[in-house]
């Protein structure tokens, strides 16, 4: 990972910024509203920014959002890079570096899913308490800079649990019901087959998704505490008697935007 690349980006996107955000934000597919939220806000486009890829799919805007949120300063993606676009490992965590370099503490990693636990349904939300690293890759392979990070990085505690007990505390508040569970991460860009899925299944997965788990291993790696919310978008390949769609993901998303926001707000509003 070239320390000169990271630091031309990040030094762009503070030279516009009168506030250092604390809180990283990714917002998925479908969950790019969250970023309209944002007030007073700096609006970034990728494109402008030295080194970062530029996003190709339908629902991802492919900008930065900087401001407030709840009284915290706030930096948000919206948009994410994936793996299948055929980015390497490094330009699909590129921004997770930049925005450690910028100061966040902490990130919020959000994505539609599919649902594996068959307990889920469409427009539940779950908290990610672990992940499965289904990529068959990763994006810390290759000489390690200690600067960065660790070169054997922990992940026992990916998903941070002292987040993980806030949200559900901010779930109780709001009357919401919420999911936990282990997200599986896959490349993609083709949807599982049943095959797949129960496999899935038997390996302790409850949601697939094809991000998310490039992003989180470089935070961890970087130090950043995370937080994961899955929407569970649709019921994973063969669950259900029907074929899958990215139109049902988008709808699915939409339906749950106010509560996801609701939920998002209230766990940045006290973030510990
Ligand atoms: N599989 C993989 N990725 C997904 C799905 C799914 O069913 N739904 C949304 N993203």
């Amino acid at each position: 990972m070239n320390l000169t690349a990271i630091s031309e980006a990040s030094t762009y996107v503070k030279d516009q910024l009168k506030d250092a955000p604390a809180i990283g934000l990714i917002l998925g597919s479908g969950l790019g509203v969250l970023g309209d939220e944002i007030e007073n806000a700096t609006v970034i486009p990728y494109s402008n920014i030295p080194h970062f890829p530029e996003s190709t799919v339908s629902g991802h805007k492919g900008q930065l959002v900087i401001g407030t949120l709840e009284g915290k300063q706030v930096i948000a993606m919206q948009g994410r890079f994936h793996y299948y676009e055929g980015y390497s490992m490094q330009q699909v965590t590129f921004p997770i570096r930049v925005m450690k370099d910028i100061g966040i503490k902490s990130i919020i990693v959000t994505n539609a899913a599919g649902g594996i636990n068959e307990d889920f349904q469409p427009g539940d939300l779950m908290l990610i308490t672990d992940h499965i690293n289904n990529m068959g890759n990763n994006p810390l392979i290759g000489k390690n800079d200690d600067a960065l990070g660790a070169r054997f990085p922990d992940m026992s505690q990916g998903y941070d649990k002292e987040y993980i007990e806030h949200a559900v505390k901010c779930a109780d508040a709001l009357g919401m019901s919420i999911q936990k569970g282990v997200y599986v991460g896959n490349t993609g860009p083709a949807y599982e087959t049943p095959a797949e899925v129960r496999m899935l299944k038997t390996l302790g997965g409850d949601a697939v998704g094809m991000s998310t788990v490039p992003e989180v291993i470089v935070s961890r790696h970087a130090g950043i505490r995370v937080l994961g919310i899955s929407c569970i978008s649709n019921m994973a390949a063969g669950i259900l008697d029907q074929p899958l769609t990215h139109d049902e993901v988008i709808e699915t998303t939409e339906k749950v935007r106010e509560d996801f926001i609701k939920f998002v707000k209230n766990i940045i509003s006290s973030l510990p």
